[in-house]
């Protein structure tokens, strides 16, 4: 129908690091971007949560209890104090450590050689890394569902990336004829938001269970495409072709066994997200 979208050919579905190449390196650390980029992937994810003094960081908890050597809220924290810890290499509940051990982000001897290396990443710090490399990786930010910080992590969202040149009036900047970046969030409000203050920016509405139902028929959300589970597709595999004919692209997380990147390719997603890019770019036949 009018402003319906194709199925994706696989040439074209984007693989996009969750948290970095999270499989690899601690998630949320410049080495684990590094080697999203090293990789050739066509976009990263970053998860971001405000701190007490109103900076933007890249953790995905509520709390750093899991992700580094200190215990607290984000929010309740100050730049500063989370400084003092480092980043290590954990898992989230319930994910395969597949023989991996829980590793500090760096050796203890390289702490000297990179003072980054370690430290919790500020999203400046990821958008200053980004927009300086010549590999162009795009940007997928989620917003976590803000509640102490409501409303202000949006709009500290979008002055950075003003700042850094990824937005500009409310245009995001276009790399091969696609926008750099792109806002996700599990909450609507938040990408309201975002759409209030960015209007072209695209927004990507995050679905963990079943869409909202109004009477009968699933509401469809507003914004650019809706990020479902790799479990929800699984259960309404039609969605895809739904969400396409009402122009909603179809960006599926987190996709990390080879059968389960072939069901999604296979359905014509536009994006996967992973925490395997190297699997699935090995699997789309692209990079070295
Ligand atoms: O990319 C979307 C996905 O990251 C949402 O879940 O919990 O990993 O942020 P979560
Ligand atoms: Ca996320």
């Amino acid at each position: 129908g009018v402003g319906g979208l194709p199925p994706r050919a696989p040439s074209e579905i984007e693989v996009v690091a969750h948290r970095g190449v999270s499989a690899e390196a601690p998630e949320h650390t410049l080495t684990a971007y590094q080697q999203a980029l090293a990789l050739g992937a066509d976009a990263v994810e970053c998860d971001v949560r405000m701190t007490r003094d109103g900076v933007l960081v890249c953790v995905h908890d509520r709390r750093i209890n899991r992700t580094s050597t200190g215990r607290g809220v984000v929010s309740a924290l100050d730049l500063a104090e989370l400084e003092r810890h480092r980043v290590v290499h954990r898992r989230p509940r319930g994910a395969a450590i597949r023989g991996r051990r829980s590793r500090p982000a760096v050796e203890e001897d390289d702490v000297e050689a990179d003072e980054d290396a370690g430290r919790v990443l500020t999203l400046d710090r990821l958008l200053d890394y980004v927009t300086a490399s010549p590999g162009r990786v795009r940007l997928a930010i989620e917003t976590k569902h803000p509640t102490r910080h409501a409303g202000q992590v949006e709009a500290a969202l979008l002055t950075s990336l003003r700042r850094f040149g990824l937005l500009s009036g409310g245009r995001p900047l276009q790399w091969s004829g696609r926008p750099a970046v792109r806002v996700m969030s599990f909450s609507p409000t938040a990408l309201r938001r975002v759409r209030v203050l960015a209007p072209d920016l695209p927004t990507v509405h995050l679905v963990r269970q079943v869409l909202p139902r109004s009477r009968s028929r699933p509401v469809l959300p507003d914004g650019t495409a809706v990020g479902p589970s790799l479990a929800l597709l699984r259960q309404h595999p039609g969605l895809v072709t739904r969400l396409h004919r009402a122009g909603l692209q179809v960006h599926v997380w987190v996709v990390n066994r080879p059968r389960d990147m072939q069901f999604a390719v296979s359905l014509g997603v536009d994006a996967i997200i992973t925490d395997e890019a190297a699997s699935l770019m090995h699997l789309l036949g692209r990079g070295g």
